[in-house]
């Protein structure tokens, strides 16, 4: 994951930037960088591999204002050209997150004669902000007006050589806070960068910009309103990752994931097709003859394969079967050498995961493939092609950003697939990629109905129990709500697809067993909308989460809550959001140990 440390004050902060990168390292990288203002211009250093090198390189380099970076690129080659800062004119910038627009940007600036330098979208905002200064020379403007135009996630941070002492710093989707410090001010993704300088912690709001200077900040919305944000004092250790603003883990946790998300699909970069090297160097060949999917995992990480293998059967066209894998591990089943093994893992040292995947090679079924979120876990050193997610750490026990990264990484496998079996065209191709680099931001808007789903959270914790219902590629979903709800509220959940509602737990319904339906506006929403009637006839009370393009009525008894945007095959994404919202605000009403619960553990490394 990208890391931003940025810094002005009264005396040389290259070993603050330096320092602060060393702090973010655990967030992976593969190249660093830092541009500092110089005497005579701007000061850009930049290596491929570790911060100690950048550090070796940057040992002359002195200054009291700069900007650095960590950035992880998984594709291709790592370079020098694409880390940042990327400069333009007298500015330099660096950036995290995905800037959606900035094909369209990259051809207005160059029509207007600017020579892009790298691949990357960065260098957009460094242009964009260069031309900017041309119609209005103050740093902060031109970074208000450039943000205004970009659509996408990011943080960024800002410097221009003609106007020393400053920093221009701003946040959509991805996380930036503010550190106040006694002999300059800072700012960085997370605080952990920041403690080696001050416990004075300021948390930027998604849409907020801000200036600092030696003196001070000052922080305006985009719209050129001034805004007061708290100031918290951090009384974690260093080494702690940060709690911030949030109450407990499992909330920051759901609310990193448009970070979380536009990290893991920084792969794609500003391409419009992927290839299968971006699972291994071998994919192309070992997924060449594969005729089977089969999917093992346990927990929330079974719930995504589950989702994936409508993506998979409909998009690829590849048969898949999704396996628990404490029981594909020791039952007698036909291997496939063919079979392409697919292992889920958030911590990658599940220990039933783990002797699933080694039963499988057992069986002679080499090509295998971890989904993974730690690189170097022992499913990922076992498998040979991985994919790893760029969720971060997750502390909280209940799975929220992994699982969604999960489905994130296991559509760009749907994708790879169906390219290597001839079944997707260049158009849908750069389609599906489209949607997927707008997730941040359609994840960003779900975020938003927070206090709605509080106020459904309080109606149902006093109840014993809770049904979800589902169909298609929102079953799995529900079954995700379900787990959520009881992992952490202990209040008894199950989840069915709707149309088995009436083969048995339609006789549990009453007015005491409220009914959470996933119903967004797809193929069988006409078919869910007379399963949710035949819980209403039964005097069930249904919380519906419909989409822009679900059309059902409110009334008695049907509650709703509409997602903003309508998302296709990749809707699961977003509809389990307000169900972890949901789970975790009935858990908060309860007073559970959200982040612990009674007898969970984060990683079952035993069986
Ligand atoms: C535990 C965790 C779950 C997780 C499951 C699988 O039960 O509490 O959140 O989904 O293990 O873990 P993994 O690391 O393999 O995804």
């Amino acid at each position: 994951m990208c890391g931003i440390v940025a810094a002005a004050a009264d005396k040389n902060i290259v070993p603050i930037l330096v320092e602060g990168l060393k702090k973010l390292e655990y967030r992976g990288y593969d190249s660093a960088g830092l541009a500092v203002i110089g005497a005579d211009r701007i000061e850009r250093v930049r290596s491929v591999g570790r911060v100690a090198e950048l550090e070796s390189a940057s040992a002359d380099t002195a200054s009291p204002t700069g900007i650095a970076h960590t950035r992880w690129a998984t594709h291709g080659v790592p370079s020098e050209r694409n880390a940042h800062p990327h400069v333009s004119g007298s500015i330099a910038v660096v950036h995290n997150g995905i800037i959606e627009n900035y094909e369209s940007l990259r051809s207005e600036l160059t029509a207007q004669g600017y020579v892009f330098t790298s691949d990357t979208d960065t260098e957009t905002i460094a242009h964009l902000v260069d031309q900017l200064l041309k119609s209005d020379r103050d740093l902060f403007r031109a970074v208000q007006a450039a943000c205004r135009r970009l659509v996408g996630a990011y943080a960024i941070a800002v410097i221009d050589h003609s106007q020393p002492g400053r920093v221009i710093v701003s946040r959509e989707g991805s996380p930036l806070l503010l550190g106040l410090g006694d002999d300059g001010n800072y700012a960085a993704s997370d605080a952990s960068a920041l403690l080696q300088v001050t416990r004075k912690m300021v948390y930027l709001e998604n849409g907020d910009i801000a200036e600092l200077s030696r003196d001070g900040v000052r922080i305006e919305r985009l719209d050129g309103t001034p805004v007061e944000r708290p100031v918290h004092v951090s009384e974690l250790s260093a080494a702690a990752v940060e709690l911030g603003n949030f109450r407990h883990y499992m909330q920051k946790e759901i609310f990193e994931q448009p970070e979380a998300l536009a990290n893991t699909l920084e792969i794609v970069g500003g391409s419009k097709t992927i290839q299968p090297g971006i699972f291994g160097a071998e994919a192309a060949t070992l997924l060449n003859d594969v005729d089977h999917i089969l999917i093992l995992a346990c927990g929330t990480s079974a719930h995504s394969g589950m989702t994936a293998r409508y993506w998979l059967e409909a998009v690829a066209g590849v048969p898949c079967t999704v396996e628990i894998a404490s029981e594909y591990r020791y039952r007698t089943s036909v291997p496939n050498p063919r079979q392409l093994i697919v292992a889920i893992s958030q911590s990658g040292e599940t220990a039933d995961t783990l002797a699933a995947l080694r039963h499988a090679k057992s069986l002679g079924q080499t090509k295998t493939l971890a989904i993974c979120n730690v690189p170097e876990s022992a499913i990922v050193r076992e498998s040979a092609l991985r994919f790893i997610t760029r969720a971060g750490p997750e502390i909280g026990v209940a799975s929220t950003k992994a699982f969604t990264t999960q489905l994130a990484a296991l559509f760009l496998l749907t994708l790879v697939v169906a390219k290597v079996r001839g079944q997707l065209g260049a158009d849908q191709e750069s389609a599906y990629i489209d949607q997927l680099r707008h997730l941040p931001v359609a994840v960003n808007k779900v975020l938003t109905l927070e206090d709605e789903i509080t106020v459904w959270a309080r109606r149902f914790a006093d109840k014993q129990h809770a049904l979800f219902l589902g169909r298609g590629r929102h079953y799995p979903i529900a079954l995700e709500g379900a787990l959520k709800l009881k992992e952490i509220s202990y209040i008894h959940a199950e989840a069915y697809p709707a149309g088995e509602l009436k083969h048995g737990p339609l006789a549990l319904v009453d007015a005491n067993m409220p009914v959470i339906s996933v119903a967004p506006a797809d193929d069988l929403l006409e078919k869910l909308k007379s399963n949710l009637q035949e819980v209403r006839a039964r005097g069930g009370e249904l919380y519906v989460f419909a989409d822009a393009d679900s059309e059902i009525p409110e009334s008695e008894g049907v509650h709703m809550l509409r997602l903003p945007e309508h998302y296709g095959l990749l809707s699961p994404i977003l509809h389990v959001i307000p169900l972890q919202l949901l789970s975790y605000h009935a858990a908060l009403v309860k007073g559970t140990d959200v982040d612990k619960p009674r007898n969970l553990a984060k990683s079952v490394t035993v069986e």
